[in-house]
């Protein structure tokens, strides 16, 4: 067994750089590893170990002897150079939104739905940011049967990468100094503002991104269609971290201090829950760390045997890099790999 060839597609944006960080801090063990962008940021310099590299423009041939490709580049980089990675014998852990309802591709997050991953065909999906820690949050609440899911997200602007972190400070500057700002990122001005649109709107009214975590959710968890989900996105003026207001109706009968009890013994999971003594997570807590903080568990009063919590984490790591490497080291440790 050789150890993989490791490539960072799309390694100078916003999620490449965190992958960047984050394959260090879990101590990926690669034979080499290659940094890749579009021509834009080709012959700029990574430090990465303690050692410069230079990024790399994205080519087909560049896959040549590279076994796993973490990407996150946008759909249409992936859609384009996906089949070049797996025609060449090499596997592609994707970021984007482009594969993750393919049949063949597992979508999984790593600690959740690991097994899936052996069914991957040169392909394999990381889920949408908010789905990603959601479903930390319920793989361990599964077992009391969902049977309707209602999630309402409060997404950071670091969710549409650089270019959209910049324009909250430009616009943010900009309505403090009086001056006008033309946005070019988000539909709506961003600053002191709540925008209730993520990505463009599909024919049932709900958009894009509200429909990933429907679709995801089921797909991943395995939920039948019976169950009954519904998602509103609304981007704020945050620069990272993801919040989201969760309403679960269980088929079983549950009490708010026995999910308490789980979700403190979970995976990936920090319970904050002391509202007595105004303790619980706000996007603050999740800036930069790992876990999903989870807090303002409680019963929920429209249903009969429901569930309201809140949930907050970093997008950028658990709701993309993290899951990412995560990801990257179970294919090695499963032997996944060409070469494994
Ligand atoms: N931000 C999040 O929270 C989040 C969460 C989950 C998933 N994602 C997904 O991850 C992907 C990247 O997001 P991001 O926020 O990191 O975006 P970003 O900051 O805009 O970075 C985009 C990266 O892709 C590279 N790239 C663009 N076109 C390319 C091409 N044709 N060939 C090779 N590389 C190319 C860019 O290189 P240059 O520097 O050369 O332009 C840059 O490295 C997207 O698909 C996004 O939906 C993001």
């Amino acid at each position: 067994m050789r150890k993989p060839r490791i490539a960072i597609l799309g390694a100078t944006g916003v999620v490449g750089r965190e992958i960047t960080k984050i394959t260090d801090e879990l101590k990926v063990d690669f034979e080499n590893i290659k940094f890749l962008s579009s021509a834009k940021s080709a012959g700029s310099k990574i430090t990465f170990q303690g050692r410069e590299y230079t990024v790399e423009e994205a080519v087909p041939e560049i896959f040549n002897d590279v076994d796993i490709v973490m990407a996150s580049a946008g759909g249409s980089t992936s859609k384009l150079f996906a089949p070049e990675i797996v025609k060449r014998g090499g596997m592609i852990i994707d970021n984007s939104s482009a594969f993750r309802m393919e049949k063949d591709v597992p979508l999984v997050i790593a600690g959740v739905n690991d097994e899936d991953l052996k069914l991957h065909k040169g392909i394999v999906a990381n889920p949408n940011c908010s789905t990603s820690q959601l479903m930390l949050v319920l793989e361990p609440l599964k077992k009391f049967g969902i049977k309707r899911l209602i999630v309402s997200t409060y997404q950071s602007v670091s969710g549409a990468g650089l270019a959209a972190i910049n324009e909250l400070t430009a616009d943010t500057e900009a309505r403090l100094a009086g001056k006008s700002f033309e946005n070019k990122c988000f539909k709506k001005p961003i600053s002191f503002n709540i925008i209730p649109q993520i990505d463009d709107f599909c024919d049932n009214g709900y958009t894009k991104e509200e429909m990933k975590v429907v679709n995801e959710t089921r797909k991943i968890l395995h939920l039948s269609e019976n169950v009954k989900i519904s998602c509103t996105a609304a981007r704020v003026p945050v620069y990272r971290g993801h919040s989201e207001a969760v309403d679960i109706e269980f088929d079983k009968t549950v009490s708010p201090s026995e999910i308490k009890e789980i979700l403190k013994n979970a995976y990936g999971i920090t319970v904050i829950d002391n509202p007595e003594v105004f303790e619980y997570p706000t996007t603050r807590d999740a800036e930069g760390v790992d876990p999903v903080f989870v807090g303002r568990i409680r019963k929920n009063l429209a249903f009969d045997n429901g569930i309201s919590l809140w949930c907050v984490a970093d997008n950028l790591r658990i709701g993309a890099a993290l899951n990412t490497v995560r990801i990257c080291k179970k294919v090695i440790e499963m032997g996944l790999y060409r070469g494994a």
